[in-house]
C-alpha cells in the first residue's frame, strides 16, 4: 500500500533522529517515495547524507537555499504529499505546528498541506507531560492530525519515563492507517475476535485448542488500514497487538461472550475469527490436581454459543448490520459451513479445512471457501492470511452497501 506514495518525513532535533533512519529505510523498501526534511537541530544528531542514501533522494535542509537548485518549494512538496510524517517530533516543533508557525521548511510544509499528518513525539518525560505540550498535542489532534504516543522506557537523560519515540514498526503501521483513513471502511466500527479460548481445569492447566490468532489479527490490521475503528477481542496468543486497535484481552469463552456482547451495540460489523471452546470443565479445582494411579475423568459442560446469542440480539435490535463467522472443519467443508451460516444467522461464513498443513491453525496461509446468505460460494486459492483478510473485508464492504451503508468512495 506504500508503493509510489509520496511521503514527507520530517525529522526534528531529538536523539531519536537516528531511529528515523530505520523508518526512512523501511518506507523506501516498501516502495514509498520518501522526501526527508530535516530541521537545523536534527542535523546536529544525524547527517543528511544518511537519509539521502537510504531514500535515494535529496534531503531538504534549508527553507530557501535549495529552492532554485531543485525546484522544491514547500508548496509543491505539500501538494504532492500523500502523507506528512514527523518522527521524531520535538516539543518545540509540536508547539510551532499547534500555533501555525511557518519559519522553516517543515513547519511551512505542514501548514500548506492537505495530506494527513502523523506525529511521533520524542522528548523528556517532563516536557511531554507538561500541560502546554499536552494542550498543543490535543489541539493538533482536534484538527485531524494523528499522534503515535511515545513509549515508556530509558530516555537520553538516563532517566526512565514516558517520552521515547514509538518503535519504527509501530510508526510504519500507523502511517499505513493514516494513508488509508478515507478507505472503504472509513467511519465503520468493526469488532474482531481472535485466538483460542482457554478453559481452566485447575490453577496450572487448561483445556484449549490450536488456534494461533493469526487470522483474526490479520483481519483487524487490514480493517484498520482501510479506515475502520477496530476493537480486537483476543484470547491468549503470541502475537503483538495491531497498533491502533482497541484491545480487549480475554481468556475463557464466558469472558469472550461478555466482551462481544458488551461491544456489539456500537458496532457496524462483527467478525468472529476466534476458536471458541464449545465446552469447559464442569469443576475448576482450587488446587493443582495431583497425579494418581486411578487416572482422571474430566466432566465438561457446554459453553454459550456466542454467535447464537448475537443472532438473538440482532433479531431485536438490527445490530450489528454485518456478522461474519468462521468454520474450522475436518470434513464436508461446504455442507458444514452452510449449516452453520444458517443456524447462526450469519451474513457470511469463511470456512477452511484445518487438516492440511498450509491451511488453518498456526499456518501463515489459508485455503478458504467464502459463502454468503444467498448460498453464493467462492472457493479461494491458497492465500496469505493477510490476503484472505482483504478478501473477507471486500465482502464486508459489499454487505454494508447492500445494507444501505454508503461509503465515501
Ligand atoms: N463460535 C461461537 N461460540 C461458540 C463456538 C463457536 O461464537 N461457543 C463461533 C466461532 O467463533 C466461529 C463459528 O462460531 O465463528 C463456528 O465455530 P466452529 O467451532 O467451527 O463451530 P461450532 O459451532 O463450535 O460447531 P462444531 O464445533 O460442532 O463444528
Amino acid at each position: 500500500m506504500l508503493k509510489d506514495k509520496h511521503i514527507v518525513l520530517g525529522v526534528t532535533g531529538s536523539i531519536a533522529a537516528y531511529k528515523a533512519a530505520e523508518l526512512a529505510s523501511r518506507l523506501a523498501q516498501e516502495g514509498a517515495l520518501v522526501e526527508v526534511i530535516m530541521t537545523r537541530s536534527a542535523q546536529e544528531f544525524v547527517a543528511p547524507l544518511t537519509f539521502q542514501t537510504l531514500t535515494q533522494r535529496p534531503v531538504i535542509t534549508e527553507m530557501f537555499q535549495l529552492l532554485s537548485e531543485m525546484n522544491i518549494a514547500h508548496v509543491a512538496l505539500a501538494q504532492r504529499a500523500d502523507l506528512v510524517l514527523i518522527a521524531p517530533a520535538t516539543a518545540n516543533t509540536i508547539a510551532k505546528l499547534a500555533h501555525g508557525l511557518a519559519d522553516d521548511m517543515l513547519s511551512a510544509t505542514v501548514l500548506a498541506t492537505r495530506a494527513p499528518v502523523l506525529i511521533a513525539p520524542a522528548m523528556e518525560t517532563n516536557m511531554y507531560e507538561n500541560p502546554v505540550t499536552q494542550a498543543n498535542l490535543a489541539s493538533l489532534v482536534a484538527r485531524g492530525m494523528m499522534v503515535v504516543e511515545p513509549e515508556v522506557g530509558h530516555l537520553a537523560s538516563g532517566r526512565h519515563g514516558k517520552g521515547r519515540m514509538a518503535d519504527p514498526a509501530v510508526i510504519l503501521a500507523m502511517a499505513k492507517q493514516a494513508l488509508g483513513r478515507d478507505g472503504d471502511l472509513a467511519g465503520r466500527r468493526v469488532v474482531v475476535t481472535a485466538g483460542g479460548t482457554q478453559e481452566p481445569l485447575d490453577p496450572v492447566r487448561f483445556v484449549g485448542n490450536r488456534s494461533s490468532g493469526k487470522m483474526g489479527y490479520a483481519l483487524a490490521l487490514a480493517a484498520l488500514e482501510r479506515g475502520a475503528q477496530v476493537t480486537l477481542i483476543s484470547a491468549p496468543t503470541r502475537l503483538s497487538p495491531p497498533p491502533g486497535a482497541k484491545m480487549e484481552f480475554v481468556t475463557t469463552a464466558a469472558e469472550m461472550r461478555d466482551a462481544v456482547m458488551g461491544s456489539i451495540a456500537g458496532a457496524d460489523a462483527l467478525i468472529m475469527a476466534a476458536a471458541v471452546a464449545d465446552y469447559r470443565p464442569a469443576e475448576v479445582a482450587r488446587q493443582k490436581i495431583k497425579k494418581g494411579p486411578q487416572g482422571l475423568t474430566l466432566r465438561l459442560r457446554p459453553n454459550p454459543d456466542i454467535l447464537m446469542e448475537v443472532a438473538e440480539y440482532r433479531r431485536s435490535t438490527g445490530k450489528p448490520s454485518v456478522v461474519v463467522g468462521f468454520a474450522a472443519e475436518t470434513e464436508d467443508l461446504a455442507a458444514n459451513a452452510r449449516a452453520k451460516l444458517k443456524a447462526k444467522g450469519l451474513d457470511l461464513i469463511v470456512a477452511n479445512d484445518v487438516t492440511s498443513s498450509d491451511s488453518g491453525f498456526d499456518s501463515d496461509t489459508n485455503r478458504a471457501l467464502i459463502m454468503d446468505r444467498l448460498g453464493q460460494t467462492s472457493e479461494l486459492p491458497l492465500l496469505a492470511k493477510s490476503e484472505l483478510a482483504g478478501q473477507v473485508l471486500n465482502h464486508v464492504v459489499e454487505l454494508f452497501r447492500n445494507a444501505g451503508f454508503f461509503t465515501s468512495k
